[in-house]
């Protein structure tokens, strides 16, 4: 057991004692410090490891936003590969979100279940037009008759420009020349399955699943395998459901009707048919979650999907948390103002410093059992260790919007690359889609509405996984330094200090001449 000098006890404070000391003033990250802790915790050795929901476990507290110009489904991959969650944005056609969902859900797996095939009337060019077509980046084609059964396999190296004119079933591989294995045949496991048949047949890339009228049901290939095998040893794994598929979360706006009622059906079919897709989590994303129609909009998902995780938000205050916990969620958004494209603070005078809205909001999630999430304001990795102190996880918009794969363009100004991130609540975004976000009509937009939120550019900033490794370093860290060898006792080691304008110039690098600055390190 570590002593505690009772001096240390005086100034350094756990969360309970530090915020009934400073209230009611209002504080946000860089108003506070953390203490550091006796440790034998090596960072490497931190787990980062978060549970949000009965079926969501994450390997990394860490979830992207759902806007516009941060999560549609390559940054969706991109972060559960790392470990986390993206949550799809909505300001896009319903038809189009569930394709977005499809193409996370269907990101390589080790089982693919809906294998592209071709039929033997086709010819060898005929394939290589679907090829260019679709830009699949395989060529390798089971062959099925009319009724989906088995007649072969045509293998990549037949599937060539000097062989267009000739029938796919003069090069392929007959029905008893190729690999299966029976559906039924399995088992729990079928990534162990598939590994245990690739390691025993040396040289084969391929194994097609039949059921029992020898119809194909599932493909599997040797370099999927080893990715998922190789993941193994990664530090960050990938968050993956219990068919081995990418989680995948995604936002939804509250349709309504004429009379201003919830439209149940829509949302209910919308949602339903992202969940026959596989969707993990749905999103009631709004700037006011504290509200009858979030509240109804919960109620409604919950009454019809029972075991679908549900977040809903956003709020800043314990009783909004109990609200919508008790309307059916599982996941309550915390932030209200802090992001760094809002100015729901200037422009309502509305919102609470990110550190207070998050204590308030962690005692009644404690009380009640239901998980939090920092929304919004994180500009460096320190600033998520001190939300980790308080909640199960971390939103993050502008830390993500300059990574590849952000949706959008790249655009240079002066020699500098650039990519656009704009707030939910812009005028530009509301009228593409988010103004019910903030409780408007879209034909309000720019007449009876004000925005919340501006356009802005971010500098380019690499790859997702450059920029997860940097703030999963910095979490790591954070963990050593309080003795945490996971987040739950990041939480009860957390101790807080207040920090001055003095406090907060030290901070930060000062004094000397910066020449090479580190991307998180700045405030
Ligand atoms: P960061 O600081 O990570 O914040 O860029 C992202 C979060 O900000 C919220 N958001 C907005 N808030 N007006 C607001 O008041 C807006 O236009 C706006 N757009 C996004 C949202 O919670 C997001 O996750």
């Amino acid at each position: 057991m570590t002593k505690y000098p009772s001096m240390d006890k005086e100034i350094f404070l756990p969360a309970e004692q530090f915020f009934e000391q400073t209230k009611p003033t209002g504080l946000t990250f860089d108003d506070i410090s953390l203490a550091t802790r006796y440790s034998d915790v090596l960072p490497s050795d931190a787990n980062l490891g978060t549970q949000l929901s009965e079926n969501i476990s994450l390997n990394l507290p860490i979830l992207s936003s759902d806007m516009d110009t941060v999560t549609e489904s390559e940054m969706a991959i991109a972060m559960a590969l790392c470990g986390g969650l993206g949550i799809l944005h909505y300001n896009m056609s319903k038809r189009q979100q569930l394709k977005e969902v499809t193409r996370v859900k269907y990101h390589v797996h080790g089982l693919i279940q809906d294998p592209i095939t071709i039929t033997a009337d086709k010819l060898i060019g005929d394939v290589l037009g679907l090829i260019d077509q679709k830009g699949f980046q395989f060529r390798t084609f089971p062959i099925v008759e009319d009724n989906g059964k088995l007649l072969g396999l045509l293998p990549g190296r037949v599937v060539k420009h000097r062989y267009r004119s000739r029938k796919v079933t003069d090069g392929m591989l007959a029905r008893n020349e190729v690999y299966t294995v029976k559906q039924t045949d399995i088992g729990e496991d079928p990534i162990q399955t598939a590994d245990r048949f690739f390691s025993e047949h040396m040289g084969i890339h391929k194994l097609l699943v039949v059921d029992d009228n020898d119809k194909l049901c599932g493909l599997y290939t040797l370099s999927d395998i080893e990715r998922i095998i190789g993941e193994a040893g990664n530090h960050l794994k990938p968050a993956r459901d219990h068919n081995f598929r990418l989680l995948c979360g995604a936002a939804v706006s509250i349709p309504r009707l004429e009379d201003g009622k919830i439209n149940q059906d829509e949302l209910i079919q919308h949602v339903g048919e992202m969940v026959q897709q596989g969707l993990n989590l749905v999103a009631v994303s709004t700037a006011h979650g504290h509200t009858q129609g979030v509240g109804d909009a919960t109620k409604v998902l919950r009454k019809e999907f029972a075991n679908l995780t549900i977040m809903a938000g956003n709020v800043t205050s314990g009783e909004g948390v109990e609200f919508l916990g008790d309307c059916g969620a599982d996941i309550i958004k915390v932030g209200q103002g802090p992001g760094s494209i809002c100015t729901t603070r200037i422009v309502a005078g509305v919102g609470i410093p990110q550190m207070s809205a998050l204590y308030a909001a962690s005692c009644k999630a404690k009380k009640k059992g239901l998980s939090i999430v920092a929304d919004g304001g994180i500009t460096k990795s320190g600033d998520i260790v001190k939300a980790l102190t308080l909640t199960d996880g971390v939103i993050c918009g502008s830390l993500l919007a300059g990574c590849k794969e952000a949706p959008g363009r790249i655009i240079e100004i002066e020699g500098k690359y650039y990519k656009q991130y704009r707030g939910m609540g812009s005028l530009e975004a509301m009228r593409d889609g988010s103004a019910a976000r903030y409780g408007h009509s879209a034909k309000d937009v720019g007449a009876k509405s004000a925005a919340e939120g501006i356009e802005a550019l971010k500098e380019v900033a690499g790859s997702v996984t450059e920029t997860i490794n940097l703030l999963a370093g910095g979490i790591r860290s954070g963990m050593g330094y309080l003795g945490a060898s996971n987040l739950s006792e990041l939480k009860s080691n957390a101790r807080y200090v207040r920090v001055t304008p003095a406090g907060q110039k030290e901070s930060s690098p000062h004094d000397v001449i910066e020449i090479k600055n580190s991307e998180f390190s700045r405030s």
